[in-house]
């Protein structure tokens, strides 16, 4: 019900526009409901011989029948002027409430189920709109204008179908319920079904690895034994429907048929019953499509359910209500008592830091691999929020900047860089839309990938594929530094790359380093140790603490961690070793 509300909340943005339709439809629906008395007053005219009266009815049925062809031609054209925003207004929503929603939340979503969840959620919208504007309206007011013609007629006829009204809109109500159990229990089924898909669709390349192909279509089968068994059990729901309205609605309306021919010349004339006979068979259909109707509806109200409950979604990294701005940004970073565990777990991934890295620094992360390098990061950016301790951006606490505003001081270049399905031109340019070409291509330059772009065929327009995939690992780090070195940031985050690339690769990305380091601060977090001989603070992190800070040599000297992971990465085996995993 609470997604109904929502729905309608939305649909109150076009409030006039709906009742303009609303009460064009309305007229429709009289013109169309009232034949069978235009056709009992021919017939009663015929009876009576009067040809005048005849005429005048004739008329008027044949104006309710063409009438009602134009007036619900134009009720169906104002309901799509409403529909159509609509939806589009609804989409657009809840798409940005999934985009401003945690880091948290994306790393927890199934990107299948939520695809499918919006898919149906689209599909709803549409049909939740016409099933209750026109045919739950619809069979409103005709049973209204069949119960005033048949009261009007005959008090027991029409007490007779107010009675099977009442009855069918309980048993309606009863059946939907049990068909709406049956109809969440499948979408969960659903969900996981494309949830699977989708999966063993992004991890194609680990399929190939391992010829991995049967085993992700017994996965499948195995998820689709619970999705049939689902299945069953919604498709049996309508069966049990089908079977209780019409019977009821069959053995009353043979009652009130009865009832009209036993009343046949005891008051009746042949007009009357005709007319009864019209309105109730009429209203015999009406029932089905009001049962048709219901079910939709339930169906399009469970599928909303999971639509509408993204925007019910909580954000925890919250913005503060009277957010700080930062005007002339100096890079000054310090890390206060910082301590922080990731959601639903128990381990502290970080333990109480303290560091400052000041303005203009370049200063490199190291450790085991896990040590919680890259989460530091997060926290800078304020993908989470730390359990104690706090970060300072020259001297202002983040929680105090706006996310977008801190998120602006800085840019990152990740560790696995992810591309849009775009051009090479898009993708550099994501974070300044506004770029000139020769800012971009200054960046481009800078990262030492422009001479690479420039030989390919369609240059900055080539396509990068689905996630990057068309571009090496080295590409797509020079292209990601690029696309950092483009917004000018106070900070450059350089999350290298834990994937050994050639000298030549490593070379280009060092130069690249190089000149992003003018003017900003930079922090490496480096897995390969040449990349940092020259940082002016390397700080070594073991289980989420700081083991040692000083520079290179300081450290070699010193005989520490430091010194253990320089001396095994220079004999190559710091990847082989999985003891050196810190979790
Ligand atoms: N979203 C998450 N939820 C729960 N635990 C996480 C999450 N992300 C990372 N972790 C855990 O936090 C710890 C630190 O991870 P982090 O990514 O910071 O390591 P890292 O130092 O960057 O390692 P690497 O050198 O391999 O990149 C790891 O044990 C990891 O399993
Ligand atoms: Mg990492």
């Amino acid at each position: 019900m609470k997604s109904l509300i929502t729905f309608y909340r939305f649909l109150g943005k076009y409030k006039w526009r709906m009742l303009l339709f609303l009460f064009v439809y309305f007229i429709s629906i009289i013109l169309e409901t009232i034949r069978p008395y235009w056709l009992k007053g021919i017939l009663d005219a015929i009876q009576n011989s009067q040809s005048h009266q005849i005429f005048i009815y004739f008329l008027l049925f044949g104006l309710s029948t063409v009438g009602t062809n134009f007036i619900s031609t134009l009720a169906f054209y104002f309901a799509d002027r409403v529909l159509i925003p609509l939806a589009r207004h609804i989409r657009e929503t809840v798409f940005q409430k999934v985009m401003e929603l945690d880091f948290a939340y994306h790393v927890n979503k199934s990107t299948g189920s939520l695809i499918s969840a919006f898919r149906r959620g689209d599909g709803a919208v549409f049909s939740l709109f016409h099933n209750i504007h026109f045919d739950l309206f619809s069979v409103f007011v005709s049973l209204l204008v069949t119960l005033f013609f048949l009261f009007k007629t005959s008090l027991d006829i029409g007490l007779s179908l107010l009675i099977l009204a009442i009855v069918n809109g309980f048993l309606i109500w009863w059946l939907v319920k049990h068909n709406l159990q049956t109809r969440t229990d499948l979408n969960h089924a659903e969900d996981h079904v494309s949830g699977i898909i989708a999966d063993s669709m992004i991890n194609y390349e680990t399929v190939k690895f391992f010829a991995g192909e049967n085993k992700e279509r017994r996965r499948l089968s195995a998820q689709f034994d619970d999705w049939t068994q689902k299945l069953w059990r919604f498709s049996n729901s309508f069966r049990l429907m089908d079977i209780a309205i019409g019977t009821t609605s069959g053995i009353a309306m043979l009652f009130m048929l009865w009832l009209a021919i036993q009343k046949l010349n005891h008051g009746f004339t042949l007009g009357d019953l005709v007319m009864v006979t019209g309105f109730i068979t009429g209203f015999y259909y009406e029932f089905f499509r009001l049962f048709f109707r219901v079910r939709d509806i339930a169906k399009s109200i469970t599928d909303l359910e999971k639509y509408f409950d993204i925007l019910d979604q909580d954000t925890q990294v919250k913005d503060p209500l009277s957010p700080q701005t930062i005007t002339n940004p100096q890079g000054y970073l310090s890390f206060k008592n910082l301590s922080f565990t990731y959601p639903k777990d128990k381990s502290k991934v970080i333990h109480d830091i303290n560091l400052d890295i000041h303005q203009g620094e370049q200063v490199a992360f190291v450790g085991r691999s896990g040590a919680g390098k890259t989460t530091l990061v997060k926290l800078l950016l304020r993908f989470y929020d730390p359990i104690r301790g706090s970060i300072t951006f020259d001297g202002v606490d983040i929680r105090q900047l706006s996310k977008s505003h801190l998120r602006s001081l800085m840019a990152v270049v990740p560790q696995e860089p992810i591309m849009f399905n775009n051009t090479i031109k898009f993708n550099l340019a994501y974070g300044r839309e506004n770029a000139s070409m020769a800012d971009i291509r200054t960046a481009a330059a800078d990262a030492n990938i422009l001479d690479f772009i420039e030989k390919l065929p369609k240059k900055w327009q080539t396509e990068v594929g689905e996630r990057g995939i068309k571009l090496s690992g080295g590409q797509k780090q020079r292209l990601a530094i690029a696309r950092a070195l483009l917004v000018q940031p106070k900070v450059l985050i350089f999350d290298e790359a834990t994937s050994n690339l050639d000298s030549a690769s490593e070379r280009k990305i060092q130069q690249a380093l190089k000149n992003a380091s003018k003017n900003r601060t930079v922090i490496i977090i480096a897995h390969r140790f040449s990349t940092i001989r020259n940082a002016d603070k390397i700080v070594v992190l073991s289980n989420g603490s700081i083991s040692e800070i000083g520079k290179h040599r300081e450290l070699l000297q010193k005989g520490g961690l430091y010194k253990t992971l320089w001396t095994l990465q220079s004999k190559g085996k710091l990847i082989e070793n999985e003891s050196l995993t810190d979790r």
